[in-house]
């Protein structure tokens, strides 16, 4: 499938041929994210980066990776500012929008708006989180994480083992993730939460319907061992009726170096889409994980500027074109990123 011109809104437009195809055009852009080149194949271009939900990375990742390509970015944060706060339909931006960019990322607290802005629009919308919906973007950085981890450690997707810990029910990068992995071979997984924020029910039968392995644990004690990836993610608090419940959430499920030393394969690698909620009792990833090489958080950021830009080079149909417009960047570039990177994590 080619994605010209096409709208990313869910991982279910997705075949495994087109994710080995957007890998391949990730794999190219990898010296345009760690700055050894510099590219310039979306000069002229103009993306919309439309944000009504609150967003760090994804926000900043997706307009750092279309600046990267040579293009210009128009951001605008909130409903606040927003004409739709003057009570203008999604309809109405949608056509006003595309009116202006090439290109329009958009973040919205409800699940469908972003299918509903993009109904009708000649330019492509990426959906980049629509309420508990669908997170494309960082299920396609996700799997190019895996992809790049286990490339180093000599393992496959097919036949893997993951364990998914946190809030399943209404954590959107779960839900795309798991349905990107349903494109592959005999993957076991472990579910890892109590039962008010188990994965839907639907989607664990598709799974299953695939012919992959489900299995659902109350502790990470039970749920870790086996595991090649363990995936944690936050509490979605502001999902959550009633807010601060956190819906028998307990100190079971926190991954911490105690946990990571006890329960998990030495070589397991360790993501979450972040932000990871430090507050106390929040029982989200732990800071103590840091030091160990296999916490794979940073680099899986990293990654989202790498395959955000293969995003947008194959919806703007750009892609055959990269390497005509790489330049090799002669300033200061760092080596790696901080020193709390991992030794294996240099760009040379
Ligand atoms: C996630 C999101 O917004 O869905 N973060 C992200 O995009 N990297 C996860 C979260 O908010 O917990």
């Amino acid at each position: 499938m080619s994605l010209a011109g096409r709208h990313i809104l869910s991982i279910d437009q997705f075949t495994r041929p087109d994710l080995e195809a957007l890998l391949a055009v990730a794999q190219t852009l990898e010296p345009v994210a760690r700055r050894q080149y510099r590219c310039n194949v979306l000069d002229g271009a103009v993306m919309a980066n439309l944000f009504f939900e609150a967003s760090t990375r994804t926000r900043i990742s997706f307009h750092t990776a279309f600046s990267r390509l040579g293009g210009r970015v128009c951001d605008t944060t909130g409903f606040t500012f927003s004409s739709i706060s003057k009570g203008e339909s999604l309809e109405d931006t949608a056509r006003v929008i595309a009116g202006y960019a090439d290109a329009i990322v958009m973040r919205h607290p409800e699940t469908g708006s972003v299918a509903q802005f993009a109904k009708g629009l000649r330019v492509p919308v990426i959906n980049a989180g629509d309420g508990t919906g669908e997170h494309p973007s960082q299920a396609l950085l996700d799997y190019y994480t895996i992809s790049s981890e286990f490339a180093r450690l000599g393992k496959t997707i097919d036949g893997m083992t993951i364990a998914m810990v946190g809030d399943l029910k209404h954590g959107r990068t779960i839900h795309s993730l798991c349905r990107l992995l349903r494109l592959f071979r005999n993957i076991t997984f472990h579910f890892v939460a109590p039962p008010a924020l188990a994965a839907p029910q639907e989607l664990l039968d598709s799974l299953k319907t695939a012919g992959h392995h489900v299995r659902e644990f109350d502790s990470i004690a039970s749920g870790l061992p086996g595991a090649d990836v363990v995936y944690a993610t936050r509490i979605q608090r502001e999902r959550i009726e009633g807010g601060e419940e956190m819906e028998g959430y307990s100190e079971d499920y926190r991954i911490n170096h105690t946990a990571i030393t006890e329960y998990a394969p030495k070589d397991i690698i360790i993501m979450h889409p972040l932000p990871r909620d430090s507050r106390p009792g929040a029982f989200d990833l732990a800071t103590d994980l840091d030091t160990l090489p296999n916490l794979a958080i940073f680099r899986q950021a990293d990654n989202g500027v790498t395959m955000r830009m293969a995003m947008f080079a194959m919806a703007l149909d750009v892609h055959k074109d990269i390497d005509r417009h790489f330049h090799k960047w002669e300033g200061y570039r760092p080596r790696r990123y901080s020193d709390s990177d991992a030794d294996f994590y240099q760009f040379d």
